[in-house]
This record gives C-alpha cells, sequence and structure tokens, in this order.
C-alpha cells in the first residue's frame, strides 16, 4: 500500500524547523501542497526570522509545492488570513498539523503567570485557532484531518513543565472533542506524543539520545495519522523507530453499600477503588455516566 497526498493541502504549524519541518518535507514528498507556518521564533517563543522560507525551497527544490506563511498561531485574524490564502491558491484545506510550540520551563514556584498564558497561548489556544480557520472548510468539504501534537509531558506530568503539561493533556480533551463533533463531516483528530532530538530538547536529553532520535523519524507516524487512511480519536506515540499508542482509561470501580457511602468509607475502600482490573478506553465523556448508571442499576 502506497500512501499518497496528492491533491492534499496540508497547513503545518511551527513548521520552520525540527518536526514540523520534516512533516513538511514528507508531505511535499507525497503529493500535497504545503503552507508551512512558522514565525521563527527562539525556543522561549520571542523574536522572528524567515525560518518557514527555507523549508518553502527545500520543497520546491525536491520538485514540491509549497507557500511560507509567518504568522503567529496566537492570532486567530493571521490564522484566517493564512486559511484564506491556501484556498485562493489551491482550493481547499485537506489536512492541518498543530504542531507549533515554545518553551517556558521553570518549576511551578517559580514560573511567571504570564509565563503559564505564554506557553498555553501557543500550543493549546494556537491549535484551537489554527483548527477554528480551517474547521468550516473541513465541514464543507465533508473531508479533514487533524493533528494535534501532545506530548509524554501532558500525558504524565513533567517536573518543571505545569504550563506545558497543562496545555499538553488540555490538547488530548480538544481533540477528543472535535473527533465527536467532526466524524460526521468526514473529519478525523488524532493526537501524537513525539519524542525527537530537536532545539526543544537539546538540553533535556542526553546526546547520545538526542541523536537516535531524528526528527523524522517521527514523521511515519504523523503522516499516517493525517492520512486518507487515518485512525480516528488515538493518541500516537513515536521516537526513533519505536511506535505506540496511549490511552486513557477507567476502572471497573465499585458501587459502595450505603452505610460506606462516607469519608471514611472511601478511604477504607480506596484499593478496590482504585483496582486496574477491568480498565477500558474512555473515548467519549458520557461514558463514564452512563457506566455509573449501569452499576448502579438504573442504566
Ligand atoms: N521534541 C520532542 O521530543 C517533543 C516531545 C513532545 C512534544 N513535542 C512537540 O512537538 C512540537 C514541535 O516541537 P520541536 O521539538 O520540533 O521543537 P521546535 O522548537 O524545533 O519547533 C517548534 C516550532 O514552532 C514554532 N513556533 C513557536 N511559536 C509559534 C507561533 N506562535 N506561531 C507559529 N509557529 C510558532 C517555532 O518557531 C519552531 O520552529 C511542539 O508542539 C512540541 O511541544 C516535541
Amino acid at each position: 500500500m502506497s500512501i499518497s497526498f496528492a491533491g492534499k493541502v496540508a497547513i503545518v504549524t511551527g513548521a520552520g524547523g525540527g518536526l514540523g519541518r520534516e512533516y513538511a518535507l514528507e508531505l511535499g514528498r507525497r503529493g500535497a501542497r504545503v503552507v508551512v507556518n512558522d514565525l521563527g521564533g527562539a525556543r522561549d517563543g520571542t523574536g522572528h526570522s524567515d525560518a518557514a522560507l527555507a523549508v518553502v525551497e527545500e520543497i520546491r527544490a525536491a520538485g514540491g509545492e509549497a507557500m511560507a506563511n509567518g504568522a503567529s498561531v496566537t492570532d486567530f485574524a493571521q490564522m484566517e488570513e493564512m486559511v484564506a490564502r491556501a484556498k485562493e491558491a489551491w482550493g481547499g484545506v485537506h489536512v492541518l498539523i498543530n504542531n507549533a510550540g515554545i518553551l517556558r520551563d521553570r518549576t511551578f514556584a517559580k514560573m511567571s503567570p504570564a509565563d503559564f498564558t505564554a506557553v498555553v497561548d501557543v500550543h493549546l489556544t494556537g491549535a484551537a485557532f489554527a483548527t477554528k480557520a480551517v474547521w468550516d472548510t473541513m465541514r464543507a468539504q465533508n473531508y479533514g484531518r487533524v493533528l494535534m501534537t501532545t506530548s509524554s509531558s501532558g500525558l504524565g506530568g513533567n517536573f518543571g513543565q505545569a504550563n506545558y503539561a497543562a496545555a499538553k493533556m488540555g490538547l488530548v480533551g480538544f481533540a477528543r472533542t472535535l473527533q465527536l463533533e467532526g466524524a460526521k463531516h468526514g473529519i478525523r483528530v488524532n493526537c501524537i506524543a513525539p519524542i525527537a532530538g530537536t532545539r526543544m530538547t537539546e538540553d533535556i536529553f542526553p546526546e547520545q539520545a538526542f541523536d537516535a532520535f531524528e526528527p523524522a523519524k517521527v514523521a511515519p507516524a504523523a503522516l499516517f495519522l493525517v492520512s486518507d487512511e487515518a485512525p480516528a480519536g488515538v493518541i500516537a506515540g513515536a521516537g526513533g523507530g519505536y511506535f505506540h499508542a496511549a490511552y486513557i482509561t477507567v476502572n471497573e470501580g465499585l458501587v459502595l453499600p450505603d452505610a460506606e457511602q462516607t469519608v471514611e468509607g472511601v478511604a477504607a475502600a480506596w484499593e478496590r477503588i482504585a483496582d486496574r482490573r477491568g480498565d477500558w478506553p474512555f473515548t467519549n465523556g458520557t461514558e463514564q455516566a452512563a457506566h455509573a448508571m449501569e452499576r448502579l442499576g438504573g442504566g
């Protein structure tokens, strides 16, 4: 089976370097017309450069079609303009990879409110703005593929990354909800948790790990998740040739007898309440109350 993006228009945010650049190059090689978005800032989000242009040149040099866009994902009007330009030139937008990101790592004790909101703005609100800008187009086309970039930091927490982890887990809830709302319009929404040696991880990964996790090795999973063949509503992990899935699960839980429905009763039963036997993956928020009703004998 060969997976082609011929006839597709794809936007990759934060594609001036790192992972986004690899996604854009591979999409271009596989026939997509690519909008390379990047405001070209430093790792903490300050400053600007022509990073997107250089990637466009690379795609063109390899025989592909691409346009540069230097907008910030945090500016909704600029996102709307980016989408309008892509539609004007190429008639639609089929794929959006929300990849732009910054870091402002500090323990929460030392993190300023501004460092918290700056990181949430780029990762979470930025993904929402870029997606909002393409959403009506995808609905009207009855076709869309949207990929959110989550992280092990969001899924598991990470010391020094309260802002980043909050945004990254927020993207999972955002993706799940869009998956539910977009399904009937042919839109599939997924999440990727990459592992890659980029400027974002250069002082976090040991040198050997940095080299083993080339960003290009994440592109196969990312492109699969935005292809015609993509699954829907998944969280996939990828790095260095290793691929996995992640789940949010709910356990069986238990119904406490009336007399034990007290603070002390919950404390005494906690190990049985939290027992992981019977874990099942949670894919729709309404399942919690439905399951509780069933367990209580009312469903
Ligand atoms: N590298 C990893 O191991 C890893 C792990 C988990 C998640 N991620 C995520 O993958 C994505 C890509 O990260 P990377 O490792 O390639 O780092 P990177 O710093 O090379 O890439 C991020 C890009 O986003 C751009 N960007 C920042 N703010 C922007 C804005 N407001 N508008 C448009 N572009 C903006 C930057 O200029 C940069 O080119 C990020 O969302 C990151 O959080 C990376």
